[in-house]
């Protein structure tokens, strides 16, 4: 499929086939996939916890109301998008270390530069915790992007989700003393028999009415 193809294809998954699991390879693309996402200064705020055991699955399902509680457990794998609760010294730390481990600096004047330009963006976006933290999560709604498009590239289904409870997830996991916190959900597999959605046609605001060309 082209992209145009895998554009108008791809749409919310509401009901999976159980049956069909991904295999080793495409789990592991999709797990790729998130850790190659881009964010802002590449603070990479995030973790992602991916979910396809029925343990798993089990922690999470307290989090969920009934109707998505079913994607979770006839998916073949939930992503649940975390990010930190702050961006603090020893993570911008770990970040150039990263960096310079990957070869990214041609000499010292270039690292300075790039820990110093990351500063300068984290500081702008850190008034406050909360918008920190909102900063973060936009960072980890690109992830969000690109697994949706990634899944429908691989040839599989999923569906984002808001709806479930961010406390009752931080609980389940735990995340409060990881230094996390939950922001969003996503489940990926295949479509299944009584998904509604798979036969209705695309709707979307037209082309005039959301980009402007100049
Ligand atoms: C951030 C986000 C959260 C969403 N949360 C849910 C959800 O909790 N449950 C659900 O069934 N669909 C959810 N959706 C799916 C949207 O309703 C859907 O993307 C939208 O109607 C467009 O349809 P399409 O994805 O089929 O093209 C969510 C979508 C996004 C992008």
């Amino acid at each position: 499929m082209n992209l145009e193809e895998i554009i108008r294809n791809r749409y919310t998954c509401k009901a999976y086939d159980e049956s069909r699991k991904v295999t080793p390879d495409q789990k592991r693309q999709l797990m790729e996939l998130l850790r190659l996402s881009p964010s802002s200064v590449n603070s990479q705020p995030w973790h992602f916890f991916v979910i396809d055991t029925p343990e798993g699955k089990a922690q999470i399902l307290p989090a969920f109301s009934e109707a998505n509680a079913a994607k979770i457990d006839k998916s073949a794998l939930t992503v649940v998008f975390t990010t930190r609760t702050e961006i603090d010294e020893a993570h911008l730390n770990h970040l150039l270390a990263q960096e310079q481990q990957d070869g990214r600096f041609i000499n010292d004047d270039a690292k300075s530069a790039q820990d110093t330009g990351r500063r300068y963006f984290v500081n702008l976006n850190s008034d406050s915790v909360e918008k920190q933290r909102n900063w973060m999560a936009r960072q980890a709604y690109i992830s969000l992007g690109f697994l949706l498009l990634g899944a429908a590239a691989l040839g599989m289904d999923a569906t984002p989700i808001e709806g479930f409870t961010p406390p009752a997830m931080d609980k389940a996991l735990g995340l409060e003393e990881k230094g996390l916190t939950s922001v969003v959900v996503a489940t990926v597999g295949f479509r299944g028999e009584g998904d509604f959605n798979t036969g209705l046609p695309k709707s979307r605001l037209p082309q005039s009415e959301v980009i402007t060309l100049l």
